[in-house]
C-alpha cells in the first residue's frame, strides 16, 4: 500500500525536514507526495517545480477535499493548525499536525472530538517521544531505576527565526514554538501537570523577519513552574532569546538517582544516568544520531500500514497546549493557574487500532 500524501503549509519546514522525510519514505515505496497548498503562489509554483505536484487548488479545504488522500500534514504557521486539522480529519483522512495543535482551549477540544469519531488517526508534533534517547529514559523511568521523580529542570531556546513574521504576532511566540517540547517530554516523564505559574513576556520589542523590522506582540521569554503534585515539580526555560547553551536539555531528579538528557529534546544525544546504588554515572549514546524531529510522518504511516495506535496520543498535546495557555494567563494576571486535562502516557507496544474507535484503520477512503 502506496499513501498519498497532501501538504498544507509549504513553507521552511515542508521544504527542509518534511520533504527529506518523504523523499525517503518515497524511495522505500511507502508514501507519495501527490498535493500540496500555500496561500504564497511562488511557494505553490516552487514545489510543482521540485516536487511535480499538483498544487491547483485555490484553498485548503480543495485540497483535503481531493479524494485520493490518505494523509494531510498540516505545516501552516500555528493560527491555522486545528481548523485545517479538524477539516482534514473529517474528510476521513489521516492528519499530521504541528506544534502546537491549536491555538486555543476551543479550537483544539474540537479538533479532540473530531479526532474521537474520525477514522483517521490524528498525530501532533512535537515528536520528541519517538526518538530512541526519550524512549529509553521513560522505559528507566518507568521501571524505577532513579526512584520517585521528585524535580526537573528543562530549557530549549534560540534566538529566533528570521523567516515567517507571523511567529512574532499573536498566535505565535516562543512558548508555542519552543517551550511545547520541553513540557511535552516533561509531561511525558511526570503526568499531568496540575497547577502552573509562570513569567512570560516579551524581551526584545523590535525584530528582523521577512526582511522588516517587525513590533513583537507574541511571548519570546518564558519561565515556567509545574506542580505534577504531591509537591512534584519542573521548570522549563525557553525563549527566542538564547543565543548557545551546554546544559542538558532534560534534567530528571529521583529519590534514587538522576538523569540528564544531551542535546535538545527534539534532537538527543543521548543520555547521563548517576544511580545512588551504582555510585557512578552512566553514559548512554543515541542510537540513531540522524533520528529526525519529523519521525512522527514515519510513526504514522507505520501505524497506517500495521493499523495499530500511535504512541503519542492527541490528549498529550491537548495538554500541553493547556499548560502552554494557563502559563501566559498566570504571567498575565499574576496568580497560580490549575490545569484540568489528563492524558494517557505513552504505550509504546500500542494495541491495534479497531475499526469505529476513532483511533484510525487502514485505509479511511474504504471506510
Ligand atoms: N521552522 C522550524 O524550524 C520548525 C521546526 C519544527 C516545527 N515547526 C512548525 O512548523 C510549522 C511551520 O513552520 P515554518 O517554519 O515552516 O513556517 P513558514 O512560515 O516558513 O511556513 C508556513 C507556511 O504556511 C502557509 N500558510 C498559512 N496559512 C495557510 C493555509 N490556510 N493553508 C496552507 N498554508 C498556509 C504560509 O504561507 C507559509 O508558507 C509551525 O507550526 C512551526 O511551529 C517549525
Amino acid at each position: 500500500m502506496t499513501l498519498n500524501i497532501g501538504v498544507l503549509g509549504l513553507g521552511s519546514v515542508f521544504c527542509g525536514p518534511y520533504a527529506g522525510l518523504i523523499t525517503r519514505l518515497e524511495q522505500a515505496g511507502r508514501v507519495k507526495l501527490v498535493a500540496g497548498y500555500d496561500p504564497d503562489p511562488d511557494k505553490r509554483a516552487a514545489a510543482t517545480d521540485r516536487f511535480g505536484i499538483d498544487t491547483s487548488f485555490g484553498r485548503a479545504q480543495d485540497l483535503i477535499d481531493r479524494d485520493d488522500l490518505d494523509i494531510v500534514l498540516v505545516l501552516t504557521s500555528m493560527n491555522e493548525h486545528g481548523s485545517l486539522a479538524r477539516a482534514a480529519l473529517e474528510a476521513g483522512r489521516h492528519v499530521l499536525v504541528e506544534k502546537p495543535m491549536a491555538t486555543s482551549v476551543p479550537e483544539a477540544t474540537a479538533l479532540l472530538e473530531a479526532a474521537a469519531v474520525a477514522p483517521g488517526q490524528l498525530v501532533c508534533a512535537p515528536h520528541v517521544a519517538l526518538s530512541p534517547t526519550y524512549r529509553e529514559m521513560h522505559k528507566r523511568v518507568r521501571e524505577g531505576e532513579i526512584g520517585e521523580l521528585h524535580l526537573a529542570r528543562a530549557r530549549y531556546g534560540w534566538s529566533g527565526p528570521w523567516w515567517g513574521r507571523w511567529f512574532y504576532e499573536q498566535g505565535g511566540g516562543a512558548l508555542f514554538d519552543l517551550g511545547v517540547y520541553n513540557l511535552t517530554s516533561l509531561c511525558g516523564f511526570f503526568g499531568s501537570v496540575q497547577r502552573v505559574t509562570a513569567m512570560v513576556g516579551v524581551a526584545v520589542p523590535k525584530r528582523e523577519a521577512e526582511g522588516e523590522q517587525v513590533t513583537v506582540r507574541a511571548d519570546d521569554n518564558a519561565h515556567i513552574v509545574l506542580d505534577f503534585g504531591n509537591s512534584r515539580f519542573a521548570s522549563v526555560a525557553t525563549g527566542f532569546t538564547m543565543q548557545k547553551y551546554r546544559s542538558p536539555a532534560v534534567e530528571l531528579y529521583g529519590s534514587a538517582g538522576t538523569m540528564q538528557m544531551l542535546g535538545d529534546d527534539w534532537a538527543p544525544d543521548g543520555f547521563e544516568q548517576w544511580t545512588n546504588a551504582r555510585g557512578s554515572w552512566e553514559m548512554v549514546g543515541e542510537t540513531d544520531p540522524q533520528w529526525p524531529w519529523t519521525d512522527g510522518l514515519r510513526h504514522l504511516v507505520d501505524c497506517v500500514e500495521s493499523g495499530t495506535r500511535t504512541v503519542t496520543r492527541p490528549e498529550h498535546a491537548f495538554h500541553a497546549l493547556e499548560v502552554m495557555l494557563a502559563a501566559q494567563r498566570s504571567a498575565k494576571e499574576g496568580r497560580v493557574v490549575e490545569i484540568h486535562s489528563t492524558f494517557p502516557d505513552f504505550d509504546y507496544g500500542a494495541p491495534a487500532a479497531t475499526a469505529g474507535d476513532g483511533r484510525g484503520k487502514h485505509d479511511p477512503r474504504s471506510s
